[in-house]
């Protein structure tokens, strides 16, 4: 026994006569109990008014009380709904789907509910990650696949989400009723696209619409889009599908559009430099880049990397589209992209205000023998974490077409953690077969142009808009996000 507990047995003030343990409000006479009195009220209001603190600096406070996280994407206002949702305290996953869903009204020229794409949710902690393959399927029209977008985004909520569906998908309709602001995006894709061959009468008259207003002001956005989304919002994807089976009953077979499921599938690794790279699997651009990172013999030179693609000797249309990367205080990482084939993809606006997607029209090895085989992509999604240092570089990206992806990667790995941020001004090139078109064709370097013409390349022009890629880094509990500087995005962290 020591000193402390012989105490406990002789001390008269904490046990009574017969050796029983007085309770904490024992008190002899009133005096004490006055005393007692105020010592407890005391301690009440200075707990309540603890409280009261904690909870006003959960609100108000500096944001070490909030959970941490990143949202990068095209948009401003979309990112913030995304951080709004990370504060709400939901995850990384949940971040963005409410982003991806508001990208499909900011952007619906690139993106949305007529669309489809892929999603990589990566558990740093565990090493676990997943895809969410909503890419579309085959049905009954040559070049519109069944759009797996809505469905892709409720099942990664019914596996993953915190919050519930209707938080998520709610900011994307205040959004559509305040219109869609005219970007530089969207005037770029209608300079791409002569509105007087657009055929389908909805999208011409929308475009029209957009054409009389000016850039930087907002456009009501296509008639049905706010209901669709309400739908989507109230009763989920299965009543969406319905509702799209019946209106598309011409277009692709109800039963292919109802029967639509998203996959479930792990993602591809792979070592390159100090790093693993995590992407996606068969059908996309994950097992192309896995093969150009066994042959790439020079990292730093474009045209090594331009030659891998050559060697392929793949005549690939452009896949466009859009990419998501969000992070959580749970040490989620996710990167979505979506796409709805080209820009514009199909040229189609259905009266429910969405643009279908033209997947096949880019798509060469069809195998429709099998209604669950997906439209394959070029989609390349990006996690990299430097091997053996769990709290080392970590970098969330991707790309809607491999050969961007490739140099995105390049970009990032060699360049210092600290400069992260100059990856942003490095232009880059549309790579296909011979062609390579370089963007901001007045910064493109004379000697690597002439390196390239040597190479028996021809340099074009890249056309507008230029795809995009946000990024994510993290060193240490550190994080840099960033929106490419190519769109009007912007990136947030809490
Ligand atoms: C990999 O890491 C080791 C040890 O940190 C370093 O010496 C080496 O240069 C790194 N290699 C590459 C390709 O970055
Ligand atoms: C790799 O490419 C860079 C840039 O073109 C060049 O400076 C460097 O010498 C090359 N390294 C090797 C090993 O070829
Ligand atoms: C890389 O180098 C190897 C051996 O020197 C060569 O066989 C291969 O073609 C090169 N790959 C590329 C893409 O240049
Ligand atoms: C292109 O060059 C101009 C002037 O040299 C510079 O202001 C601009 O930021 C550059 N753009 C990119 C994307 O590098
Ligand atoms: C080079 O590219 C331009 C523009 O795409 C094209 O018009 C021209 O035919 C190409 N030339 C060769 C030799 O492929």
């Amino acid at each position: 026994m020591d000193e402390d507990s012989i105490d406990k047995f002789t001390s008269p003030s904490v046990y009574d006569n017969d050796g029983n343990e007085k309770t904490p409000l024992y008190a002899k006479n009133d005096n004490e109990k006055a005393t007692l009195k105020l010592i407890i009220s005391f301690c009440m209001v200075f707990c309540i008014g603890i409280l009261i603190m904690l909870l006003i600096h959960v609100h108000y406070g500096s944001p070490q009380l909030v959970p941490h996280g990143n949202v990068a994407s095209d948009n401003a206002q979309c990112s913030q709904y995304g951080i709004d949702i990370l504060k709400m305290g939901g995850n990384a996953v949940d971040a963005a789907i409410t982003t991806a869903f508001c990208n499909s009204v900011a952007f619906l020229h690139l993106s949305g509910l007529g669309g489809n794409g892929v999603m990589t949710i990566y558990d740093h902690r565990t090493g676990v990650g997943n895809i969410i393959d909503f890419r579309a399927t085959y049905s009954s029209h040559f070049s519109i696949g069944i759009p797996g977008f809505v469905a892709g985004l409720f099942y990664s909520h019914e596996k993953y989400g915190l919050l519930p569906w209707k938080t998520l998908v709610e900011p994307s309709i205040t959004l559509a009723k305040t219109g869609i602001t005219v970007t530089k995006s969207l005037t770029e894709a209608i300079n791409q696209n002569s509105i007087k061959s657009v055929r389908d009468e909805n999208l011409r008259n929308w475009l029209d619409l957009v054409s009389t207003t000016i850039p930087g002001y907002k456009v009501v956005a296509p008639d049905g889009l706010i209901n669709s989304l309400s739908l989507i919002s109230s009763y989920g994807s299965i009543e969406f599908y319905k509702k799209m089976s019946e209106e598309l009953i011409h277009v692709l077979k109800p039963n292919d559009v109802t029967s639509y499921k998203p996959l479930i599938l792990p993602v591809l690794k792979q070592h390159f430099m100090n790093y693993t790279v995590i992407t996606s699997n068969e059908g996309t651009g994950g097992p192309i880049l896995m093969d150009i990172l066994k042959q790439i013999n020079n990292t730093s030179d474009d045209i090594s990397l331009v030659n891998c693609f050559k060697d392929l000797n793949d005549d690939w249309y452009e896949n466009s589209g859009l990419q998501i990367s969000t992070t959580d205080v749970f040490d989620r990482y996710v990167t979505v992209i979506s796409s709805l084939g080209s820009v514009f993809g199909s040229h189609i606006l259905t009266n429910s205000g969405y643009i279908l997607n033209n997947v096949l029209d880019l798509c060469h090895n069809h195998d429709e023998s099998n209604q669950n085989n997906r439209v394959s992509s070029l989609y390349l999604p990006l996690i990299v974490v430097e091997s053996e240092k769990i709290c080392g570089r970590r970098l969330i990206s991707g790309s809607a077409d491999v050969r961007d992806g490739a140099q995105i990667l390049m970009s990032m790995l060699t360049t210092d953690p600290q400069d992260i941020l100059s990856i942003n001004t490095i232009p880059r090139f549309r790579i296909k077969l011979n062609d390579i078109a370089i963007e901001y064709p007045q910064n493109f370097s004379k000697k690597t142009k002439e390196l390239f013409e040597r190479s028996g390349y021809n340099i074009s022009i890249a056309t507008l808009p230029y795809p995009t890629s946000n990024v994510v880094q993290k060193v240490e509990d550190k994080s840099v996000a960033f929106s490419d500087s190519r769109g009007s995005g912007q990136s947030i962290t809490i």
